[in-house]
């Protein structure tokens, strides 16, 4: 009988390793794709019909800029993983009332750390360089604190934009502005410490319109097999690794060389904008960032490193700035494509 066991358990243990190994090649092979839930819009669906459309889509991460309740219990058990902002506005609070951060954890996290994966947790968005920059840190630590105390591991960061970037041509000279160096040099040393991963938004779109001159819109728009940029020995097809390097450039140089970089904004919109904001020109930019990232290629700095990307935005939202700003969407908030992504390779 013993052998017979003996065969069981290595049949179960084989299979077993097998699954895990398979587990393990898909989310090797197939990257890291998910979306931006913006809100602001008067017209958009409820979010149990949202989650329910990413789910028909295969989308399996969202990231909410803020812990909207409804949205929270949507995403209950729907296998969909979160990364979960905090307001801006409550940056000042978290960093300095250990208690209130606590408070935060307990009211919007505890109540479904058994039914969903968190991704990560984001103390603000887009705030360094502001005022508000400051806080961050301090929010990032007692956010980390009362997580701890629950014995939730959930990495703790920040989203920045490349506003951060003082230089950021050629990639190699990448670099934080005099402006930011300090704040970022300490929220680097934090994310190093927890190998947390710094969440940057990154724009091709912006970069390009605001230097047209020196940018040509397929290289912006991943839409080039060649080599547009040499820096050095590396060389660059598109605008988005370029500035991904950069960044990496900019951690290094503040002892963050062991930071990853998770991409939790990129997107091109689809009007408003002469020839530019085209549905042709975002539906080639996200398909090809999407496939980007699935790919696994990485950067040329980092070939291979796992790009984990958040497409702004699933919709249209009327309540933002009029212009480009209100077209990033995926789709109009009656649900319908504004035109076609595929988030399977
Ligand atoms: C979703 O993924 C499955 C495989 O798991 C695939 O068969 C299906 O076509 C995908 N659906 C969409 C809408 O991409
Ligand atoms: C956290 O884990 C530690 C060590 O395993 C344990 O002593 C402690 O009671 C746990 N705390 C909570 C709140 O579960
Ligand atoms: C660039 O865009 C054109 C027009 O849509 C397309 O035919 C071509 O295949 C694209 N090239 C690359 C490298 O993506
Ligand atoms: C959805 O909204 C878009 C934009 O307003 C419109 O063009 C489209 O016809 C609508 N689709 C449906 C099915 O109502």
């Amino acid at each position: 009988m013993d052998w017979l066991f003996g065969y069981i358990f290595s049949v179960i243990r084989i299979s077993l390793l097998s699954s895990l190994c398979c587990k393990f090649l898909i989310d090797a092979e197939a990257g890291i794709v998910g979306v931006n839930y913006g809100m602001l819009g008067d017209n958009l669906p409820t979010p149990d019909k949202v989650i329910l459309l990413l789910q028909s889509r295969n989308i399996t991460r969202i990231r909410l800029f803020d812990p909207n309740p409804d949205a929270l219990k949507a995403l209950d058990g729907s296998g969909i993983d979160v990364v979960l902002g905090t307001l801006n506005d409550d940056l000042q609070r978290l960093g300095s009332d250990p208690l209130f951060a606590k408070n935060w954890i307990k009211i919007n996290v505890v109540p479904h750390a058994k039914t969903i994966h968190f991704r990560c947790i984001t103390a603000g968005n887009e705030v360094v360089p502001s005022e508000l920059a400051v806080h961050v840190l301090p929010a990032m630590k007692n956010l980390q604190m009362a997580l701890k105390a629950i014995n939730l591991t959930i990495p703790v960061s920040t989203a920045v934009s490349t506003a951060v970037l003082g230089t950021s041509f050629p990639p190699s000279q990448g670099a934080f502005s005099t402006e930011v160096s300090s704040v970022m040099r300490s929220i680097t040393a934090f994310l190093a410490a927890n190998k947390s991963p710094l969440l940057v938004n990154i724009y091709p779109y912006f970069a390009y319109i605001y230097d047209q001159n020196n940018i040509l819109l397929d290289y912006a728009l991943f839409n080039t097999t060649k080599v547009v940029v040499r820096d050095g020995t590396l060389g660059y097809k598109n605008l988005f690794d370029a500035i991904i390097d950069a960044t990496y450039s900019a951690l290094e140089k503040v002892g963050g060389a062991s930071v990853d970089i998770v991409i939790s904004e990129s997107g091109w919109p689809s009007a408003e904008n002469g020839d530019i904001a085209t549905i042709r020109n975002a539906r080639m930019y996200n398909n090809n960032l999407i496939a980007h990232a699935l790919g696994n290629s990485g950067s040329p700095k980092r070939p291979g490193k796992c790009l984990e990307t958040y497409v702004f935005a699933i919709f249209n939202e009327d309540l933002k700035p009029p212009g480009t700003e209100q077209n990033f969407g995926l789709f109009y908030p009656n649900m319908t494509e504004v035109y076609h992504v595929s988030f399977y390779p």
